[in-house]
This record gives C-alpha cells, structure tokens and sequence, in this order.
C-alpha cells in the first residue's frame, strides 16, 4: 500500500469536518500538507475559511493554493484544527513533532474546540515510543537539558534512554525550528506512562514543548489504501 494514497485518504476525509465561515488550523508535515491542497480547491469552489498555519511551510503551501490566513495574534478561537501525527494510541494520545512543528502545533491544537488528527494506518500504535519523541529546547544550554531530558527517560521507566541534538544536511548542523530553538529526539522505544514523561519534561528548564499530545484530540482518521476509518474517543 503506498502510504502517501493512505495519507490522500486520510486529509480527503477530514474535508467533511469544515463547514463554512470556519476558522480552520492547518497543520504541518506531508498528510497536513494534502488537507491544505485539498482546503485550496474547496476554496476555489467557494468554500469561506480562514487558516491558521502551524508552521512558516505551511504557511507558504496555503498561500500558493489560496487558502486565506488569520496570523495568530488576530485569533481568538479555532473551530477545528486537522493534524497529522507520527504515533496515535488506543486513547487518542499522539506523538508529534517528526517535522520540528510542534510547539506552533500545540499552541494550535490547544485553541481549537477540536483537533481531528490525520494519519496513515500504519501510525496506529499499542503503545507510543517507538517513534523518538521530539523536544524542542532552548539553545541556550541545550546540552544540560538535554541531560535532564535523559534522566526523565530514566526515571520514567522507558525501555530506552538514548537522547540526541536533531542535526540535517551534509554538515549535520542542528535543525532550527520556526521559533529559532534546537530539537532533541529522545528513543524511549517503548513510553511506559505518557502522561508522567509529559508532566516532568514540563517541568525541566530549557524545554520550550514537547511533543506528546494528550487529551487534546478525539477525533482521528486512518487513511487505508481505499478510504479512511474515522475513530472517535
Ligand atoms: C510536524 O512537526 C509533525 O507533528 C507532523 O504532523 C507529523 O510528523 C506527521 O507528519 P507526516 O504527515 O509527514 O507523517
């Protein structure tokens, strides 16, 4: 199955969850970016929406395709926010951040009366952590969060503990997010307890967000190779 039609599905399904004169969050990563074509056609067809991007790439998608733009300062309320998300469980909890997003996400998600998430399948999970889970950090003493990050994982009884800088290109500099922060990946492998690995990274100076998602969605639609499974909590 290619997991991109699965995606399509997916970002397809949640159109039926816009209505008119909505404000709508539009969310970052490649199945966000197929609601965000998707939203541009409607509105050429005469759907009235306003977006609020996620992050400054999609931002420049929704431009391209026409999707009109609030900035967040001039919101108050957002009627329904669609996401994507690298790991979903049976009880709605994700892990985001795959594309460096997630703090503007969060910000996003936690403003809307609804966050409908959109995945392919295969980000079904029994159990989160197999995805490394995202920090985004200050710069300023990364490496002593980045520590601290590392004895939470300890602490909290993931199976794994292994953290790292998030780096790219041929120089392996460190990923820079639309807030200008640094990332951390931490290999829980397997996040035993979600709830207490996100109450203490909150806690840790230096963490700007992290990347799990709790009680924030309740609607979440797996895309299949033909259509997509609505789930509600
Ligand atoms: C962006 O920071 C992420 O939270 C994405 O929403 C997540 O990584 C899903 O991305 P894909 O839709 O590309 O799988």
């Amino acid at each position: 199955m290619s997991a991109d039609l699965a995606k399509l599905n997916a970002a397809r399904a949640a159109l039926d969850f816009i209505k008119d004169g909505m404000v709508v969050g539009l969310g970052t990563g490649s199945t966000s970016a197929h609601f965000v074509r998707l939203l541009g056609e409607r509105v050429r067809e005469g759907l009235r929406v306003k977006g609020v991007p996620t992050s400054e790439a999609t931002k420049q998608l929704a431009e391209q395709v026409g999707v009109p733009l609030l900035e967040i300062s001039q919101v108050t309320s957002i009627d329904v926010d669609v996401d994507g998300a690298d790991e979903i469980d049976p009880a709605f909890r994700l892990v985001k951040g795959g594309g460096g997003a997630l703090l503007r996400e969060k910000i996003v998600a936690a403003a809307s009366k609804e966050m409908v998430t959109i995945a392919d399948e295969t980000k079904w999970v029994d159990t989160l952590g197999a995805f490394p889970l995202p920090v985004e950090v200050t710069r300023f003493g990364f490496n002593l969060t980045l520590e601290r990050v590392h004895q939470v994982m300890r602490d909290t009884g993931c199976a794994g503990d292994k953290v790292v800088l998030r780096v790219a290109g041929k120089s392996n500099e460190p990923v820079i997010t639309d807030g200008g922060n640094y990332v951390l990946d931490a290999h829980a492998e397997r996040l035993c307890d979600p709830e207490a690995i996100a109450f203490a990274l909150s806690q840790i100076p230096g963490v700007v967000e992290h990347g799990l998602f709790i009680g924030l969605s309740r609607t979440v639609i797996l895309g299949k190779a033909k259509g997509a499974e609505v789930k509600r909590l």
